[in-house]
């Protein structure tokens, strides 16, 4: 019998990118888990309503289903929200990931959990896996609570760390890449800051990351992202260049001039050495995720 992985989140940008990947690259049989009612797609497999705050409702999944792997893909995930909603951030981010931790204590099954560069400071990225984590706004206090509480519990689990994820999906928030692309073809001026750098992760890749590291049974922190580490204003330069979109459209901004409520660690990014040696993953540079997700958008 094919051995079963329980995805949370699973309607999320992250959650539907595994599930595809994961459908199509993989013996598992998944169950697909979020807080909604019905999946955004219908992949083929079994749907579970689980909202992951809800102690119980975790463990009766993880005894009704049995998985050999939790892949938690849910999150509270706006940053600056995290600021002001702190305690429903905390809930989502940090105390639901102890009730997959106890859950996971009923049949031993693993966990692999997602955090982020906004563990680290960034006043001095790339980081690896060693570097030391430094948050500076409430959301990256909670995922290194998430992390810690990972580590601490000893559970069977890895984490993968990644950032600014982008990519297409059914109903998902806004991101980055998406965002512009809407701008951009409808010929409307964009700020974008050239102070803020690290590396762009389109969901695809993380999947097939996450995919590498379940084959290679790995524990432990890893870092899955992509490949070139550049300001965000570089970034859209490379857009443009794949959409063929107007560059007199960007303006260069600094980061402060947003006035976002959680602040950014600028000089980011995550050095993916470990990924590439360990996993054989192998992480698209830029050209080549906005390459593929044009091909995904149909133009
Ligand atoms: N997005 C990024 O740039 C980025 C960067 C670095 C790391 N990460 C990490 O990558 C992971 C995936 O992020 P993502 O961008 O795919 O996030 P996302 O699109 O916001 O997906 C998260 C999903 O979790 C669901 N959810 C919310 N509350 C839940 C609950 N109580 N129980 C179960 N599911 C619940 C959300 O549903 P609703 O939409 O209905 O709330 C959403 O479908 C997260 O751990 C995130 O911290 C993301």
């Amino acid at each position: 019998m094919a051995e079963r992985i329980l995805i949370t989140g699973a309607n999320g940008l992250l959650g539907q990118a595994v599930m595809h990947i994961f459908t199509r690259e993989s013996d598992f049989e998944l169950v697909q888990s979020s807080v909604e009612d019905k999946p955004f797609i219908n992949f083929g497999s079994e749907y579970y309503k689980l909202d992951i705050t809800n102690k119980e409702e975790v463990k009766d999944a993880v005894r009704r289903f049995n998985p050999k792997i939790i892949l938690n893909c849910a999150a509270f995930t706006d940053v600056d929200k995290c600021e002001t909603e702190r305690e429903l951030c905390w809930k989502l981010n940090v105390d639901a990931v102890k009730n997959l931790i106890i859950a996971s204590r009923i049949n031993d099954a693993k966990i692999i959990h997602y955090s982020t560069d906004y563990v680290f400071d960034g006043k001095n990225g790339p980081y690896d896996e060693t570097a030391t984590p430094n948050p500076i706004s409430f959301y990256g206090r909670s995922k290194l609570a998430s992390e810690n509480a990972l580590i601490a519990s000893g559970a069977d689990s890895a984490i993968i760390r990644t950032m600014v994820l982008f990519g297409l999906g059914v109903n998902v928030k806004p991101n980055f890449a998406l965002w512009m692309i809407n701008k951009l073809k409808a010929k409307e001026p964009i700020n974008i800051v050239d102070d803020m750098s690290g590396n762009s992760t389109i969901s695809d890749d993380l999947a097939y990351g996450s995919l590498k590291l379940i084959e290679k049974n790995a524990k432990g922190i890893y870092h899955i992202a992509g490949r070139d580490i550049e300001s965000r204003y570089d970034f859209t330069m490379k857009l443009c260049d794949v959409f063929g979109f107007d560059k007199k459209l960007i303006a260069r901004i600094k980061t402060k001039d947003l006035n976002q409520p959680a602040p950014r660690p600028l000089k980011s990014g995550l050095i993916t050495l470990k990924a590439e040696t360990e996993l054989g993953f192998t992480p698209m540079d830029t050209v080549e995720s906005l390459r593929f997700l044009k091909y995904q958008l149909g133009n």
